[in-house]
């Protein structure tokens, strides 16, 4: 009889630049308020790197707690796998910076730009591979330094993103536990509602001789909104559905932290009583395929998570793109 194997999450790691940009910040740079942002993204403050601190920096750092959790050395690791729309470079991908920082002599490499989701795309192909016997031992990153493409002059997009990483050793495992069931879904139809116009192969920047190209995030807010609440809460009971799991087993729904109300909507779509949404928003804001790792991370972390419990991810951005995954820890 074939043995039954999957994906187990056995280490997980985050990093956030130590630098804060409060919300009075903001108030400096565009015609905004504390208070509008509070209520209606549920954001306080979110962190900006340095000008010399890259992507693939937090990316690594927020690996090496992963992989220390892991007990795991850096030969061991067979594949990486990035989610970033920010890399260092267009060519190499950020997976092969990391690669090389890391000493991941071993391991095959591969960016995903599926934007906030990511991170939840990495997990299903770690899931994947592991099923079905290539590899063994999987990192995966979620990674953004979403300030190099924020347009400080728009207030609709600028008073929400942050830069941070969050990152998880996936392994294989025989037993009754680890990644249930994963869903991926995307609509190219509505790419730009969440998009950055140029700076591709369409419209290099040497396209601009006077700098008027848009190399930053342009987002149709209200649209956004509606879709995520939808996609994230239907993906969610799709991938309970597959895990013969109800809502009421969640013990922790992580979701992609775009907006306070927006998870709220989620939750509630899904049957989820607030209790068990996590959110840190309020401490980072919106940081893209980092979000839902850096929340594995703390929930783990702050001793929130025992052997057994149920988490939910889901996440959606850019694309547009949306993902899913129930974890058995
Ligand atoms: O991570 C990928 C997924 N991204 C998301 O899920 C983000 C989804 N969207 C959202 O979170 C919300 O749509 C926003 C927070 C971006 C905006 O909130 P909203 O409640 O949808 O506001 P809105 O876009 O409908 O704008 C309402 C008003 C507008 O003013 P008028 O036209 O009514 O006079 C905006 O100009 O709020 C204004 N506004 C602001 N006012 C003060 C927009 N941004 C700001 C701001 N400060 N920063």
């Amino acid at each position: 009889m074939m043995r039954k194997i999957n994906g187990r999450i056995t280490g997980v790691g985050s990093f956030l630049p130590s630098h804060r940009v409060t919300n009075a910040d903001m108030e400096k740079l565009v015609d905004t308020s504390d208070e509008w942002i509070r209520s209606r993204t549920g954001i306080l403050e979110r962190r900006r790197c340095a000008a010399d601190e890259r992507n693939s920096d937090m990316a690594v750092a927020a690996s090496w707690r992963a992989m220390e959790m892991a007990n795991l050395r850096p030969e061991e690791i067979e594949l990486l796998v990035v989610g970033t729309v920010t890399p260092d470079y267009r060519l190499p991908s950020t997976a092969c910076v990391v690669q090389k920082k890391m000493g991941l002599v071993n391991a095959a490499t591969m960016d995903i730009a599926a934007a906030c989701a990511g991170f939840i795309h990495g997990l299903s192909i770690a899931d994947s591979y592991i099923r079905s016997g290539q590899y063994r031992r999987i990192l995966v990153i979620g990674t953004e330094k979403l300030t190099s493409v924020t347009n400080y002059r728009d207030r609709n997009t600028c008073v929400l993103f942050g830069d941070g990483a969050g990152a998880a050793v996936v392994e294989s495992t025989e037993e009754d536990r680890g990644i249930l069931s994963t869903f991926l879904r995307s609509d190219g139809r509505m790419a730009e509602l969440l998009w950055i116009p140029d700076g591709g192969s369409n419209t290099p920047p040497q396209t601009f001789e006077n700098g008027d190209g848009n190399f930053c995030i342009e987002m149709t807010g209200s649209e956004v909104f509606r879709h995520a609440v939808r996609q994230m809460g239907d993906a969610s009971l799709q991938v309970l559905k597959m895990a013969g799991l109800e809502p009421s087993d969640v013990t922790w729904l992580l979701p992609h932290q775009a907006n306070i109300r927006i998870m709220e909507s989620t939750a509630k779509r899904i049957g989820i009583p607030s209790e068990r949404v996590f959110m840190n928003i309020a401490k980072y804001g919106n940081t893209s395929s980092a979000s839902v790792p850096i929340a594995l991370d703390e929930v783990v972390r702050e001793g929130k998570v025992e052997a057994g419990d149920i988490l939910l991810m889901t996440a959606f951005g850019g694309g547009l793109t949306w993902a899913s995954a129930a974890v058995k820890w």
